[in-house]
């Protein structure tokens, strides 16, 4: 048998596949798991997107390959809309957007299409992993940026290294952020996109939390940035925004260039989504609201949040975002262990900081997303099971 390419050896093993095997063992011994892992809505896409769907199948248009340039013309003018309603920045729907088979996808691509060995790429640490593994996979280094509770999880630019930002190409950035939760300021934009003309630095946005905001909030986009489309393209994703993580739909805009460039690679991996979703993802962003669902999930993170600090567990809520990440309660016990022991003890699934990255190390993320939760009651359950097995103290 032929042996893989070498630069597979570059990808970590899976944290949730780590996480996945210690949570079948549990269940196979009988336990009733509570699954505070990964993020994914547990809470159906709403009615209307699959009717939409259901009509776009009778169409036999949406059978063949999408063969448009940059994905299907609906969608990408449902998607401009969408983006000036929600953010008040015009885009050209021609030129200054690309449909992504989820975010996922684009932003591991983006890291084929700009970097060669020799390159660098700054990755937020904690972060989203994808960044880090495919700016390895295409050759380049990796320079992590601290982010860090005392500087409200933002890189300090700083501190980056004028030796790295000479060398840099992309700049990763994620607001509302996986997995502090955090979110950006314009301020910090501004600065971000100074940076990156400064230093010819392609800046990545990563908003696939874009809308999943809690009490109001609105996070700022870096397109908003006067002269942003000069340097920046952000991501975005129908994923979390409207439940539909199964489908994988989403789109990057802003810089023509880097929209052209990204599309260039991809003619020669894919042949775009099914037609039929990027019509129903089209009828969701022309207004379909998934409000039901942040507000379950506000609900949740107040149970959580309330129910933990209450047991001597102290934690911030969240603004945006599907997460709560917070400090280990546990005394000089490291972010695996103590999710290990919150395991055996109360069958709890939470994630470790430490894979993350290095700066997560010392901090824990439970997810507000829970499967099998449709009585809305698995989170006070975990509340309970936590706060009375002992692990506290
Ligand atoms: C920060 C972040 N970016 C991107 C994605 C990918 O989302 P999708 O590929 O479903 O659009 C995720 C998914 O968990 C994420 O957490």
């Amino acid at each position: 048998m032929a042996s893989p390419s070498k630069r597979l050896d570059l990808i970590p093993p899976y944290l949730f596949a780590e996480l996945a095997r210690i949570r079948a063992d549990a269940v196979a011994a009988g336990a009733d798991v509570i699954d505070l892992g990964i993020g994914d809505p547990d809470i159906p896409t709403p009615a209307a997107i699959r009717e939409a769907l259901a009509t776009a199948v009778e169409n036999p248009e949406t059978h063949r390959y999408d063969e448009s340039p940059r994905g299907w013309p609906r969608f990408l003018d449902s998607a401009a809309a969408w983006y000036e309603r929600s953010f008040g920045v015009a885009i050209d729907p021609s030129r200054e957007l690309l449909e992504l088979i989820g975010s996922k996808e684009g932003l591991a691509h983006l890291a084929w299409a700009y970097l060669d060995r020799g390159d660098v790429a700054i990755v937020p640490d904690p972060g989203y992993p994808v960044y880090k593994v495919n700016a390895l996979m295409a050759g380049a280094d990796v320079y992590e940026t601290p982010l860090t509770e005392t500087n409200a999880y933002l890189p300090r630019l700083a501190d980056i290294p004028t030796e790295v930002a000479r060398r840099a190409k992309l700049f990763y950035l994620c607001y509302p952020h996986n997995p502090t939760g955090a979110v950006a300021t314009s301020e910090f934009y501004a600065d971000a996109v100074r940076f990156c003309r400064d230093h010819d630095i392609l800046l990545v946005n990563d908003m696939a939390y874009a809308t999943v905001t809690f009490d109001g909030f609105v996070n700022p986009t870096v397109l908003q940035i006067p002269g942003a489309k000069d340097v920046a393209l952000e991501f975005h994703s129908l994923s979390k925004m409207f439940n539909m993580t199964g489908w994988r739909i989403a789109f990057a805009l802003g810089n023509p260039d880097a929209v052209a460039t990204l599309a260039r690679l991809k003619s020669n991996l894919d042949s775009k989504q099914f037609g039929a979703i990027a019509e129903a993802a089209a009828v969701a962003l022309d207004g379909v609201s998934n409000a039901d669902s942040f507000a379950e999930y506000a609900r949740r993170r107040d149970v959580l949040c309330d129910g933990l600090t209450a047991a001597g567990w102290p934690m911030d809520k969240p603004k945006a975002g599907f997460f709560v990440w917070t400090r280990v309660p546990v005394a000089g016990m490291d972010s695996k262990t103590f999710c290990a022991e919150l395991m055996r003890r109360a069958h709890v699934l939470a994630v470790p900081g430490i894979g993350y990255g290095a700066h997560g190390e010392g901090y824990v993320r439970m997810s507000l997303t829970v499967k099998g939760d449709a009585a809305g009651d698995r989170i006070a359950e975990a509340v309970r099971r936590i706060s009375t097995c002992g692990i506290l103290g």
